[in-house]
């Protein structure tokens, strides 16, 4: 969470940070904030509300001179947010201007004991307490004063770092957050996320846990945690820069789903050789694959969904054991772990502090670590005995849609080549699955065709209040999904919830006119969702059934409005009937007038635990 982006140059700072702001809202939108040097000294401006409010009272940057500088946007975490609690923060003697992505988790006691001497604060962010440290160990020399700093503070943190006695000088420093250095010509760049600096350039190096880096316009070099100066190997960015632009649409997210297709194209095609599955440079050998008496996927948020998903295509085809829980509840709830039990990560960003937070408590339980991430170099992808990349490209969006559904294709692929190496699956079941794999983009594409339809049914529900998303075995875990895209974007109240369960309470929910959407795709248990649907209309409610084409004709009989998907290999069912679901999220959203691509509260990179 929170934006973190620094420039050192020959150009004016402020329009650039502001630029690179705007690139990094997604991760934070509370309050922004720059500090920028200039012939009359470190200059600090910062305000509450949207990035907008700054580019206005900055009219754009052009009110605040100079070429060095460094600029936030927040995600609150300690202090409401506030003027005072926006970023950069600076210390009490004003030496030292900081902005920070993370958690100072000891900021109390550190806080205190800088009070007990002496020290004032004036925010109540966790953040001012690396300022005023700085300015307390400062003896004259910054990559000490960074030095002690680091062995003091416990938490999470990237930080960009300013201080009044070198003004040609930006300095740098991350632990558990994320840092990107951009290299320039007679420029170079600090930020959060390489969108924010794509324009600017495509050469990187990430800074890893406790590496240091100090930024002058002509040099960029790195320390370790010793100052002892080291190494870095630059990359290369290789993402075409409209990747991280609308391209016409009116929102990313509109954007995102719309290049689901190609996405799940991009990240299927080149797996596939000569009709198997072929897993990147995987290490996994077939003799460990016999070896996994059970997996475990963790993850946040949409990625936890997939691994509801994964969970029946696993049981079913493989016949392991698979547990899947959000990291938050898995790293405290002790779980069973050995070197016989697989780790799955699934994480767009590659940051989340929960989900990295599980993947080194499984490491060292000495389980070994597969990841399928999206941002290429991320930490857990770094940290990983085996990544699979999912290749949807910058997602920018909070809500995910592609990333979710490149997720979902990794699974797929992940559980057909385990049962090509284990045999368990008949030759004639795999060529039907290794088919269905390959129309995948070609039959997201067929759905997403239809937007009217539920364009016009969003526009009939979308003042709702309650709504309920119900569904059996897959479809449940599509519901899942469906549920939590619709009330992070529009902000009604909505459930998943299993269909044979309905009765054991959620029914006395159900009124007249209460909104139920019955995901039924899964042919299987048909009829018996078809009973559930029966029991809430007798209550009164409205029924939306998802169904695949061959049971359209029956679904119309028990429901008031329909949307059909083409069959599929029943596992791959939630890659296209959440399709119109987030279609209908996206609409009663729009139509509601929030605001799409940043919700209220949320983040889409939660680098907090
Ligand atoms: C946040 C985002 C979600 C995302 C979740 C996990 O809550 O808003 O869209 O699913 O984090 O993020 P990750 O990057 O680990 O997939």
């Amino acid at each position: 969470m929170c934006g973190i982006v620094g420039y050192i140059g020959e150009e004016q700072a402020a329009p650039i940070l502001l630029n690179g702001l705007q690139k990094l809202e997604y991760r934070g939108y509370d309050s922004a904030g720059v500090a920028v040097y200039n012939s009359t000294g470190l200059h600090v401006v910062k305000s509450k509300g949207r990035l907008s409010v700054l580019e206005g009272i900055l009219e754009g940057g052009k009110s605040l001179p100079g070429t060095v500088g460094i600029g936030h946007t927040r995600w609150a975490t300690h202090g409401a947010p506030s003027d005072v609690n926006s970023h950069p923060q600076v210390s009490d003697g004003g030496k030292f201007v900081v902005v920070h992505n993370g958690i100072i988790e000891n900021y109390l006691e550190l806080k205190n004991r800088l009070m007990g001497r002496g020290v004032e604060f004036a925010s109540d962010t966790d953040t001012e307490v690396v300022a005023q440290l700085l300015e307390y160990y400062y003896t004259g020399d910054v990559l000490e004063a960074i030095q002690k700093v680091i062995a003091r503070v416990e938490g999470s943190y990237a930080l960009g770092i300013l201080c009044a006695d070198c003004p040609e000088k930006l300095f740098a420093v991350r632990k558990d957050s994320p840092l990107i250095i951009g290299v320039g010509q007679g420029e170079n760049f600090i930020a959060s996320d390489v969108p924010a600096i794509l324009s600017y350039t495509r050469d990187i190096y990430r800074l890893k846990d406790r590496e240091i880096a100090v930024l002058t316009r002509e040099s960029i070099a790195f320390y370790n945690q010793e100052l002892d100066p080291i190494q870095k190997e630059p990359e290369r960015i290789q993402w075409d820069i409209d990747a991280a632009e609308k391209g016409g649409y009116e929102h990313f997210m509109m954007k995102e789903i719309y290049e689901q297709p190609e996405a799940l194209r991009k990240t299927i095609s080149p797996r596939i050789r000569e009709g198997k599955i072929v897993l990147d440079d995987i290490t996994l050998t077939r003799e460990q694959i016999q070896n996994i008496r059970k997996v475990c996927i963790v993850a946040c948020g949409t990625a936890y969904h997939v691994g509801v998903v994964a969970k029946y295509a696993f049981e079913r085809l493989l016949k392991i054991p698979l547990e899947v829980d959000v990291a938050s509840e898995f790293r405290y709830r002790e779980p069973i772990l050995d070197e016989n039990t697989l780790v799955i990560i699934i994480s767009q960003s590659g940051e989340t502090a929960d989900t990295l937070a599980a993947l080194r408590m499984a490491k060292a339980k000495g389980c070994r670590i597969l990841s399928i991430v999206n941002v290429v170099g991320s930490t857990i992808a770094n940290e990983s005995d085996d990544v699979l990349y999912t290749w949807a490209g910058p997602e920018i969006a909070v809500a995910s849609t592609k990333a979710y559904s490149t997720q979902l294709a990794v699974i797929y692929m992940i559980v057909l080549y385990m049962a090509d190496q284990l045999g368990s699956v008949s030759q004639e079941e795999m060529a039907q699955y290794m088919a269905d794999l390959q129309r995948l983009p070609d039959l997201a594409a067929e759905c997403l065709q239809d937007k009217e339809t539920i364009q016009y049914f969003a526009s009939q529900y979308f003042n709702a209040h309650d709504m309920y998303f119900i569904g059996r075995n897959v479809d449940y875990a599509a519901s899942l999904e469906a549920s939590l895209k619709l009330k992070e974007i529009s902000y009604i109240h909505s459930e998943a919830y299993t269909a044979g369960e309905l009765k054991h309470g959620p029914i006395s929910l159900i009124e007249d006119g209460t909104l139920v959407i019955a995901i039924a795709t899964y042919e299987k248990l048909f009829d018996k969702m078809m009973s559930n649907v029966r029991e809430v209309k007798a209550r009164g409610a409205v029924v939306l059934g998802i169904t695949v084409q061959d049971k359209e004709e029956a679904l119309k009989q028990e429901t008031d409005f329909q949307f059909c998907v083409p069959k599929i290999t029943d596992f791959m069912l939630p890659s296209l009937s959440i399709l119109p679901l987030q279609l209908f999220a996206y609409y009663v959203a729009s139509m509601k007038g929030c605001d799409i691509d940043k919700p209220r509260n949320l983040a889409k990179s939660v680098t907090v635990e």
